[in-house]
């Protein structure tokens, strides 16, 4: 008997190869406080970082700075071919920042889904608007997409009428209708039950099997074990830990991530 096929995803959520994301001396400051603080970081096509680290110590405004929605004072960020780099008015330019964006899918803790439009509505506003594609393809992908993180059934329904997952699904979904070549989440999972951070921790893993590079803040230990190739510790506006998971979550280097893992962990 034939062996059957091996089973391939209908929508890959990486129509090209995914891309490798590099900060170098990355330096942020809010008035005089120092939040990012000659910021180095090398996330290399495929792999999945994530970011962890005590309350404040400056993961969100690292991933914002990626995606054009910080500004930063000094160094240079590479996302893919593209160079982030503030000019003399201490802006990224516009051209680059929409190109950035485009590469770069952010999620959010709060899903920001439209309340007014339904599931399939949300994700498919950005590809008709942003991307020029016609309403039918975009529906279709849009369906598919949907179908990809478990809700085909739930297409119609309104943001209230979702569970909290649900919600999350659907802005992942809506991040990958965007064609992204990587993926920004920041704590993605924290305002879900265990049940439900489960549903999302899988699409992640499957994004992550499909060679999206993933950086992603989480505070679930456990999932950075199992699927990040690296985890990162900010603290303070520093890097002060970077390894595999085996090494920073099981053999911590620092005093810093010692009392940070022993705080999560309980
Ligand atoms: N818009 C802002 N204006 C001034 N200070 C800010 C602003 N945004 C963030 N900060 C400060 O920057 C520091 C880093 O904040 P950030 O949100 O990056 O931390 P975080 O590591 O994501 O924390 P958490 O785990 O609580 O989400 C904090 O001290 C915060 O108060
Ligand atoms: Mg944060």
């Amino acid at each position: 008997m034939p062996m059957p096929a091996p089973s391939v995803p209908e929508v890959p959520a990486t129509a090209q190869p995914p891309m490798s994301i590099k900060l170098q001396g990355v330096t942020k400051r809010y008035g005089s406080n120092l939040i990012l603080d000659n910021i180095s970081l090398d996330v290399p096509p495929g792999e999945t970082v994530a970011l962890i680290g005590p309350s404040g110590g400056g993961k969100s405004t690292l991933l914002r700075c990626l995606n054009c929605l910080n500004t930063f004072e000094t160094g240079q960020i590479h996302v893919g071919p593209h160079v982030l780099q503030p000019d003399s008015s201490g802006e990224i330019p516009g051209p680059v920042r929409q190109q950035v964006r485009r590469l770069l899918g952010m999620i959010f803790q709060d899903f920001q889904l439209f309340p007014h439009l339904t599931a399939l509505q949300n994700v498919i506003e950005a590809p008709i608007n942003v991307l020029k594609k016609a309403p039918d393809e975009a529906r279709e992908r849009g369906l598919k997409l949907l179908e990809r993180v478990g809700l085909a059934a739930r297409a119609h329904a309104f943001p209230h009428q979702l569970s909290g997952g649900q919600k999350q699904r659907v802005a992942i979904a809506r991040a990958l209708a965007m064609e992204p070549r990587g993926l920004l989440c920041d704590e993605i999972t924290s305002a879900l039950d265990p049940e439900l951070k489960g549903e999302v921790l899988d699409v992640l893993e499957d994004l992550k099997r499909e060679g999206m590079t993933l950086l992603m803040v989480t505070h679930e230990i456990g999932f950075a074990r199992r699927a990040a190739d690296r985890v990162v510790v900010l603290a303070g506006g520093k890097i002060v830990e970077n390894g595999p998971p085996s090494q920073v979550i099981d053999a911590p280097q620092t005093e810093r991530t010692r009392t940070f893992l022993s705080r999560v962990l309980g």
